[in-house]
């Protein structure tokens, strides 16, 4: 049996299932310790989880409970993911009372999780709060984690940057840069997924929190291969799964909140129709042109 059905028969019976992704409506700890025990892995986690920072999806927390409470999580996610596997963290900031307005959550967490940390990855975005007592905050985290040091996927062709500033500078005859582009660095200029009256992105959902795909795409092309397994705990408004889809990558997700669920199912069936609809528009242009 694929590794893909092995989880599901692991998990049980979907909320919704297609060939390519599976979602359940539990919390992911419940998920997670049942992959644990059956000893079913992952490749790859990309996620972002609840920052306690009182959003409508949050139960509010001391900060001492919710960094136990997200350690524990890591680690479960640690015991299902396969040995050359690795886990992408994007993480905001929270208050500390007494202690600091705005504490970059990796502070508090970084080492309290099994994996090892490969490196910090900067997500800057353009829009947001502006503030007048102190800078606009205009960034969060990205902990890229891997399993095994030495064993790792990294694709940097696929996620090269073609915005070169000399594309054709050379030294010795020779072109100074590869031409399918730069390395995209450790800091990642991403749009934000924006709401609002004309100003409101196009892949914006009713979810507080979205992901932006080009974000999530950079994540599954850089840090995974087509046709391995994606795990994303806290799907959200389900992100992970639709860029693992497009993607050919086959993806397990989370969600704790059930209208979040069907707000997913919903969005997957979309993009399946899109892909149904593309087929059909080849395939008539096919029987035409013979
Ligand atoms: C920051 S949002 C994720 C957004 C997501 N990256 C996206 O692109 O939409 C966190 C999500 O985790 C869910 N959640 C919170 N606790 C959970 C748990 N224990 N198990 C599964 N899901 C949980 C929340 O309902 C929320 O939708």
């Amino acid at each position: 049996m694929h590794d893909f059905e092995q989880i599901i028969a692991t998990l049980g019976e979907p909320f919704y299932r297609n060939e390519w992704t599976a979602l359940y409506n539990m919390d992911c700890r419940q998920g997670l310790e049942a992959m644990r025990v059956k000893q079913v892995f992952v490749h790859s986690t990309i996620t972002s989880p609840p920052y306690n920072i009182g959003k409508e999806y949050e139960k509010p927390l001391s900060t001492e409970e919710y960094i136990h409470w997200l350690s524990g999580v890591c680690s479960l996610i640690y015991d299902v993911t396969h040995p050359s596997g690795s886990y992408l963290l994007n993480l905001g900031y929270l208050p500390l009372e007494q202690t600091g307005r705005a504490v970059p959550i990796p502070y508090l967490l970084w080492d309290k999780i099994k994996f090892y940390l490969q490196q910090e990855i900067v997500w800057n975005y353009g829009a947001g709060v502006a503030c007048k007592n102190y800078l606009s905050p205009r960034n969060e985290k990205i902990l890229w984690y891997v399993k095994n040091a030495e064993s790792y996927t990294f694709n940097l062709d696929a996620i090269r940057d073609p915005d070169v500033k000399y594309p054709n500078s050379k030294k010795n005859g020779r072109l100074r840069t590869n031409t399918l582009g730069k390395n995209p660095s450790d800091v990642w200029q991403i749009a934000k997924v924006t709401t609002g009256a004309n100003r409101s992105s196009t892949e914006r959902t009713p979810h507080p929190a979205q992901f932006p795909e080009d974000l999530v795409v950079r994540a599954v092309a850089g840090f995974t291969n087509a046709g391995e397994i994606i795990l994303d705990p806290f799907l959200g408004s389900g992100t992970t799964a639709i860029v693992a889809m497009k993607h050919k990558r086959y993806s397990i997700g989370f969600e704790i909140n059930e209208e979040y669920c069907h707000l997913i199912k919903k969005r997957v069936q979309q993009y399946e129709q899109e892909c149904f609809s593309t087929t059909q528009a080849l395939f008539e242009a096919s029987e035409n042109y013979s």
